[in-house]
């Protein structure tokens, strides 16, 4: 029988978005440049999907970990780091995650699955952090978990040097500091890895949310005790031959990343300038903005074929906000034409 609690979630709902300007899933905008594109078909071809994947995936964790600067042996792969969000839960004790609000739903939603309750800590106005606030709740909560995304998701911004490293030190159950928009912002927390602080990144911003590859730095013991909670086989033969073949080729998505925070910049301009658009500082590959009337700019930009993420149901601080993927520049050009004739009122 399915479960009561089960039965009364939400299944998480991807829109459809046939036949429109995607920029609602922060994914990168830009496909493989052709020079890279023949070689990697070349590549997929030679697996040999009669096997199962290699299952310790050590060529590709070795990779990995020289690209973030750790020992293979600190690296724990998922598919998507949406995986390895629940292997935490599944293998760590029960007690409250503790998470601020507004942050990514799956904390919430992952924790649901596995019955532990969630704490939220409210961000302020601006959507920073109190790190004293935030750590009076964990202990109150006698918090097993928190997790950090840094930069958050759908606000943006990085919290403080201070906030994360108040938080890392004066936390002692586990710390999960998810770096998913890394790749976009001033700073990482590799320094702050602790027995108790686990880095969480993605490949999916940068490029390659189709291949589904999220990876985890630990310390090698922890990395070794959530890996017994890894489903054999979950990364497969066309994930770990492109992913190893594509870190090679690394520099083609670190300029991808820097022209899309070069957007970002125009797109932060060329929005604020907007009447009646309130945005705020973002350090990822999108961002968020305030708006009078969230649902009907959202369901407009629609009708103009551009599809963005309407944060305003969520309410709270997010009531008439919205979230905008930074996309190519033509699409970017689109949505700022499409936003200038709405709030001009032209219709579509
Ligand atoms: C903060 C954060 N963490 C993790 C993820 C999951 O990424 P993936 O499962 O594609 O690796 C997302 C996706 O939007 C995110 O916003």
């Amino acid at each position: 029988m399915i479960r009561g609690d089960i039965k009364a979630l939400s299944a998480y709902h991807v829109p459809d978005s046939s036949g429109l300007i995607k920029l609602d899933a922060m994914e990168n905008p830009f496909p493989m440049p052709e020079s890279l594109s023949k070689k990697w078909s070349e590549c997929l071809t030679s697996v040999d999907i009669n096997r199962y994947p290699d299952a310790e995936m050590a060529e590709l964790r070795e990779k990995i970990a020289k690209h973030a600067g750790v020992e293979a042996n600190q690296i724990l792969l998922g598919n998507g780091s949406d995986e390895i969000i629940q292997m935490i839960s599944m293998a760590i004790d029960p007690g409250t995650c503790v998470v601020p609000a507004p942050t990514f739903v799956m904390y919430d939603l992952i924790s649901r699955w596995f019955k532990r309750p969630v704490a939220t800590v409210p961000l302020a106005k601006d959507f920073s952090l109190n790190a004293n606030q935030f750590l009076q709740v964990c202990g109150r909560e006698k918090a097993e978990v928190v997790f950090l995304a840094c930069p958050n998701n759908p606000t943006g911004n990085l919290w403080s040097k201070e906030t994360i490293t108040k938080i890392a030190k004066g936390f002692d159950g586990l710390l999960v500091i998810d770096e998913a928009y890394g790749s976009f912002s001033e700073r990482t927390h590799t320094h702050l890895l602790a027995s108790n602080v686990l880095i969480l990144r993605t490949f999916s911003k940068v490029g390659w949310a189709g291949l589904r590859l999220g990876y985890l730095i630990g310390e090698a013991d922890s990395i070794a005790q959530l890996n017994k909670v890894r489903m054999p086989y979950n990364i497969n033969v066309f994930t770990q031959a492109a992913a190893s073949f594509l870190l090679d080729h690394f520099d083609t998505f670190e300029q991808q990343v820097a022209d899309i925070k070069a957007e970002r910049e125009r797109m932060m301009d060329a929005l604020e300038s907007l009447n009646g658009v309130k945005t705020f500082p973002s350090q990822a590959n999108f961002i968020l903005i305030r708006v009078k009337d969230a649902n009907a700019v959202f369901e407009q930009l629609k009708s103009h074929g551009i599809l963005i993420k309407n944060m305003h149901r969520a309410g709270g601080l997010l009531v008439n906000c919205l979230r905008i993927t930074i996309g190519n520049p033509e699409e970017n050009n689109a949505l700022l034409t499409a936003m200038d004739e709405i709030i001009k009122g032209v219709p579509a």
